[in-house]
């Protein structure tokens, strides 16, 4: 496989912006307004990565990325689990492998790119990957009783997989990241080609990409977000020492993230759910679609994010599991109302 050559239409042929957003959730009408919102002028000469979770339906699915295929000239898109799960579909999928199937025809058929491809001299890698539960290696949480996985995450009876594949082992995320294998002489030539490179994922390469788990609501949350093969990939496409032309975009946690780990600037925008968006720092407007990359140079960093800034000045405590006090009065809050 070759990587794409995209042009741009500016007068110079040059690409102008590249936007990134993820977790657009457009199953809530709320959402589904929003990239309606969208201006159809403002953004017709530039990119946009969309890094999963487009909507839960097929309908809304094509319905979105119709809509921002509308207002970009270039939309790239990785799936996330989200767009795998059939439970709401009318079409009798026989497993999420047939649905992911028919997304990526949809894509085709609306012009949106989901393969390796160059614009300019940058370089856009979209990542196939899953998670697995062995991702998560900080000390347990063991002060409450946590609801299991299979209560907290959806993915459990929303997505259909042939019988070999499960959430349970490492099986899904190895099956996901043998998918980018295809790809891999697009993914060379492009390392030959270009001095800058986007990669993208819906699922998170690293944990310290995630706030530790005491000071989650959910604080398995660890075990369902992110692939060690994941970050093996970035690393085998950006180097292992990364630089200052590499950059990995993800999704799927809702936490805005933006942080340099090991030389690679690692990137989260999402639009969330309606109910998270009303509860954030830097509300929902203004600054999604988050601008990565302007002009041939890579933007300054998203702000405000709350943990990853959090944690350019705090160290992580992985074998801390005292839980912090709004975590605390959670739990404490739900035994009470159990006893009483
Ligand atoms: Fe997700």
């Amino acid at each position: 496989m070759r990587p794409q050559i995209l042009r741009s239409s500016t007068s110079d042929g040059a690409l102008s912006r590249v936007f990134v957003i993820s977790d657009l959730h457009t199953d809530y009408p709320e959402n589904m307004d929003w990239v309606k919102s969208l201006s159809t002028v403002k953004y017709n000469r530039d990119a946009l990565i969309v890094a999963g979770d487009v909507a839960e339906t097929y309908k809304n699915f094509v319905s979105t990325m119709s809509l921002l295929k509308d207002r970009f000239e270039h939309v790239f898109y990785v799936p996330g689990n989200h767009d795998a799960w059939c439970r709401r579909e009318s079409e009798n999928y026989e497993s999420s492998l047939e649905k992911l199937d028919c997304l990526r025809n949809a894509c085709r058929r609306l012009g949106v790119t989901i393969d390796p491809a160059i614009i300019d001299c940058l370089g856009i890698i979209p990542l196939y990957s899953w998670y697995h539960e062995s991702f998560d290696r900080e000390d347990e949480i063991a002060a409450f009783r946590i609801p299991p996985l299979e209560m907290a995450c959806k993915d459990y009876y929303a997505c259909k997989w042939p019988e070999e594949l499960s959430n349970k082992d490492e099986s899904l995320a190895a099956f996901f990241d043998s998918m980018n294998n295809s790809k891999q002489d697009a993914i060379e030539d492009i390392q030959r080609k270009c001095s800058q490179i986007i990669t993208f994922s819906h699922f998170v390469p690293r944990q310290e990409l995630c706030p530790e788990k005491r000071m989650l609501f959910y604080p398995n949350l660890p075990k369902i977000i992110g692939s060690d093969c994941l970050e093996a990939r970035i690393r085998s496409v950006h180097g292992q020492e990364g630089g200052p032309s590499a950059c990995h975009v993800f999704g799927h946690t809702h936490f805005c993230w933006d942080a340099v780990l090991d030389g690679i600037r690692y990137v989260q925008a999402p639009l969330a759910y309606p109910r998270e968006q009303k509860r954030r720092m830097n509300g929902g407007e203004g600054w999604l679609p988050f601008c990565v990359y302007s002009d041939g140079e890579f933007s300054d960093r998203l702000y405000p994010c709350y943990w990853s800034d959090y944690y350019s000045v705090n160290p992580r405590e992985p074998h801390n599991t005292e839980l912090a006090p709004w975590v605390a009065r959670f739990y404490s809050r739900r035994l009470t109302s159990r006893m009483t």
